[in-house]
C-alpha cells in the first residue's frame, strides 16, 4: 500500500470542522490514501504547531479562524486570492518552503454560478451586492474579478470598511463601490446576487438595508450554513418568497474541493459530497 497523504485542518476552535468528514469523501470517490485530520493549534502557537507538522511529514493544510491571515504571514509564494485578501485557507508544504492559497471565494464563485445556471444565468451576467467587508468578503474579491463579474456593491455596517475594501477591488479591475447599509439602492438592468458575508447570522441577525437592493436579484446566498435556515435566508425568503436563497454549506464543499485538487492534482466530484453533506445535515434546501 502507498503512503498516505497526510493532510490537516488547523483552528481555535477545530471539534466542529466538517472538513475531514468533506476531504475523507473526496479520497473514497478518487480511491487515494488520504489522511486528514483536526488540529487544534494554541491561539499563541500556530507557528509552532505549522513547524512541527512539516517536520512530521505533513503535506499540507486548511486554516481557519483565527489563523488565516497567520497562515498567510508564513507563506514565502501566494495566489492572487491570497496575496489580495492577505489570508488564506490553504497551505501547501514543500522543501521549497509554504506555498499559500485562498480557495474560499472560488469555492463561493463555483457553488453561486451552479446555482444560477438552472436560471441561464453566470456571475458574469451579473453584479454582485456583498453584506460585510471583513475577511470573509475580501477573500472573494480575486474570485469575483476572475469570474467576470460585471460590478460589486460592498455594504457594510461600519462604512468605512466598505469603502475601503471597493477601492482596492476596483483597483484590481473589479468595478466597485462601498456604502452603509443604508444606502438607497439605484436602479440597475443587471440580475443583482445578493451574497451575505457578515457575520450577523452568527447573532441571530440579518443586515438591514433598503429593500431596493432585492430588486431584479436572482439570488440570495448566505455563506453560512446551519441544520435549520440562517436568519439571513428566512429574513430573504419572508421578504421575497420568489427569490431563490441559499446557504453556504456549498461554499464549503467547493473550497474544499478546490484546496484537494490543489494537493493531489485531481479534482473531486464536490456535487455528490454536498449532497451527502447536505444529508447529514438533515435538510433540503439549498
Ligand atoms: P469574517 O472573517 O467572518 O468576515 P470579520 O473580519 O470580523 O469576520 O468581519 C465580520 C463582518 O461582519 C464585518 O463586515 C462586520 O461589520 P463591521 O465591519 O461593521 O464590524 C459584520 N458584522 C458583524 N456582526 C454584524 C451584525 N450584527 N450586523 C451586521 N454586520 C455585522
Amino acid at each position: 500500500m502507498s503512503t498516505p497523504l497526510r493532510l490537516v485542518v488547523l483552528g481555535n476552535p477545530i471539534a466542529h470542522s466538517k472538513s475531514p468528514a468533506i476531504h475523507r469523501d473526496f479520497a473514497s470517490q478518487l480511491g487515494l490514501p488520504v489522511q486528514y485530520e483536526r488540529v487544534l493549534a494554541p491561539l499563541d502557537g500556530f507557528v509552532g504547531t505549522v513547524r512541527a507538522l512539516q517536520a512530521a511529514g505533513v503535506a499540507g493544510a486548511n486554516v481557519t479562524v483565527p489563523f488565516k491571515q497567520a497562515a498567510f504571514e508564513l507563506a514565502s509564494q501566494f495566489s492572487e486570492g491570497a496575496r489580495f485578501a492577505e489570508a488564506a485557507n490553504t497551505l501547501v508544504f514543500s522543501s521549497e518552503g509554504i506555498r499559500a492559497d485562498n480557495t474560499d471565494g472560488g469555492g463561493l464563485c463555483r457553488d453561486l454560478n451552479r446555482q444560477l445556471q438552472a436560471q441561464q444565468l453566470s456571475l458574469a451576467d451579473c453584479e454582485v451586492v456583498l453584506l460585510g467587508a471583513g475577511g470573509a468578503a475580501s477573500g472573494c474579491m480575486a474570485a469575483f474579478k476572475n469570474h467576470g463579474v460585471q460590478a460589486l456593491t460592498i455594504l457594510n455596517r461600519t462604512v468605512h470598511k466598505a469603502e475601503a475594501l471597493a477601492q482596492r477591488a476596483s483597483s484590481i479591475g473589479l468595478p466597485s463601490a462601498g456604502a452603509g447599509f443604508d444606502a438607497k439602492a439605484p436602479s440597475t438592468s443587471l440580475p443583482r446576487v445578493v451574497v451575505n458575508a457578515s457575520s450577523a447570522s452568527l447573532a441571530g441577525e440579518a443586515p438591514a438595508v433598503d429593500p431596493a437592493w432585492y430588486n431584479n436579484a436572482v439570488l440570495a446566498y448566505d455563506m453560512m450554513y446551519g441544520a435549520e435556515p440562517t436568519a439571513f435566508v428566512r429574513k430573504v425568503a419572508s421578504m421575497n418568497p420568489a427569490l431563490p436563497t441559499s446557504d453556504g454549506l456549498g461554499m464549503l464543499v467547493f473550497q474544499a474541493a478546490l484546496a484537494f485538487e490543489i494537493w493531489t492534482g485531481r479534482a473531486p466530484d464536490g456535487l455528490a459530497t454536498l449532497a451527502r453533506m447536505r444529508q447529514g445535515l438533515g435538510q433540503q434546501h439549498g
